[in-house]
């Protein structure tokens, strides 16, 4: 069966890091016999410069009618001073609302090889854990969302954060589920000491916990568990939050991997698909100089092959193959010892390729554990 990926690179280092995971794809589709095809549409800055939209509607009918989307990254300086709708951000949370992916799942994983990189003096043990973040309500979508001016010229911005039970329901259950398939321990992060969300937020998780009896939940304030990640990150298996939360823990987690541009992440909702898109942003400091790291796309890709394919093993591959590669001491920029050079984004995606070639080659990959 043919399956169609629709492909958006975005802005900044998105295209760069995206050719790469789409290489890594149809190496996959070669490699194995399974027929993949991709179609790419623009999104982000690049489609407001196109279409005056971060989103066109035909963009958007595309990733409905795919079997998965594969992301880059939206955004850059040039767009920050537009209209709100206008901003490259904005067509990327409608994306992910419109597609109904409630559920984004960010691994973390300190590979062995990359221990000497990663900012902790001394990891304190394995670091293997998922955030599991709630992506399609909280802060980012809460109405109103406003700037009004006081009769005095006070200026006042206004989010909200807004959160109902079965919200929180659907996600707790989707993190007790993934826990319950790992090593039973469910961390869910919130704020109830002073937000009346995070009190809903906890009261939720516990009632749902309830039907995991195997899984042991516990709940951390989110500075507490900022604290915790850094001084003791092997202490966590499954981490569950909500939105903003989860979007700066899921940076903290990345550097502690050893660097912003290893992290893929999956965003799964009721229907089969998905999206899939490496954590990092479009980087437009290093946009344009072929020195991104494309790991944390192509592991993204792994994710889809996996979550949206039902193709465990091929997933285990692009696993196994990124994993082989960063053992043979293939480095970019962010992760080569001071001074050096390091590989190019298509360099280190070449290196991936060859592994992928290899592997499939020997015909002895080891399913790699995904989450
Ligand atoms: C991420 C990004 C996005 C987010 C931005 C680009 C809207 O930071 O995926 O973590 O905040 O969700
Ligand atoms: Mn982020």
């Amino acid at each position: 069966m043919r399956r169609q990926l629709a492909v958006l690179p975005g802005d900044g280092v998105g295209p760069e890091v995206t050719r790469e995971a789409v290489k890594v794809l149809a190496t996959v589709s070669a490699c194995t016999g399974r027929s993949l095809e991709f179609r790419e549409a623009p999104c982000g800055g690049a489609a407001v410069e196109a279409w005056g939209d971060p989103l066109p509607e035909f963009v958007l009918e595309l990733c409905r009618q795919s079997d998965a989307v594969l992301l880059g990254a939206v955004g850059g300086p040039r767009w920050d001073g537009l209209p709100l709708r206008l901003r490259p951000e904005q067509g990327l949370l409608r994306l992910r609302r419109h597609l109904g992916v409630f559920a984004n799942l960010r691994p973390v994983r300190l590979h062995p090889a990359l221990v000497p990189v990663s900012p902790l003096r001394r990891p304190t043990g394995d670091i293997d854990l998922v955030i599991c973040r709630e992506l399609t309500g909280g802060l980012y979508y809460g109405e109103p969302r406003e700037r009004t001016t006081g009769e005095d010229g006070t200026i006042t911005a206004r989010d909200t954060m807004t959160y109902n039970n079965h919200e929180i329901a659907r996600i707790a259950r989707v993190a007790l589920a993934l826990a319950a398939g790992r090593r039973r321990r469910l961390t869910s992060v919130d704020k109830a000491n002073v937000l009346e969300c995070s009190r809903l937020w906890r009261e939720v998780v516990q009632e749902e916990a309830a039907a995991f009896p195997q899984v042991q939940v516990g709940h951390l304030y989110v500075d507490d568990a900022a604290a915790r990640l850094v001084h003791s990150p092997h202490h966590f298996d499954v981490i569950l939050t909500e939105n903003t939360f989860g979007d700066i823990l899921s940076d903290l987690g990345a550097v502690l991997a050893g660097s912003m541009g290893l992290l893929p992440s999956a965003s799964l909702g009721p229907a089969r698909g998905g999206l899939y898109e490496p954590v990092h942003g479009s980087a437009p400091d290093i946009a344009g100089e072929g020195i991104a790291n494309p790991i944390g796309a192509i592991l993204s890709a792994a994710l889809l092959l996996e979550h949206a394919l039902g193709l465990k093993e091929e997933a285990g591959l692009v696993e196994a193959a990124v994993a082989k590669t960063l053992a043979q001491g293939y480095r970019t920029k962010d992760l080569a010892a001071g001074g050096e050079r390091g590989l190019s984004t298509a360099e280190m995606g070449d290196a991936v390729v060859r592994a992928v070639v290899q592997l499939s080659e020997e015909g002895d990959v080891k399913h790699a554990h995904l989450p």
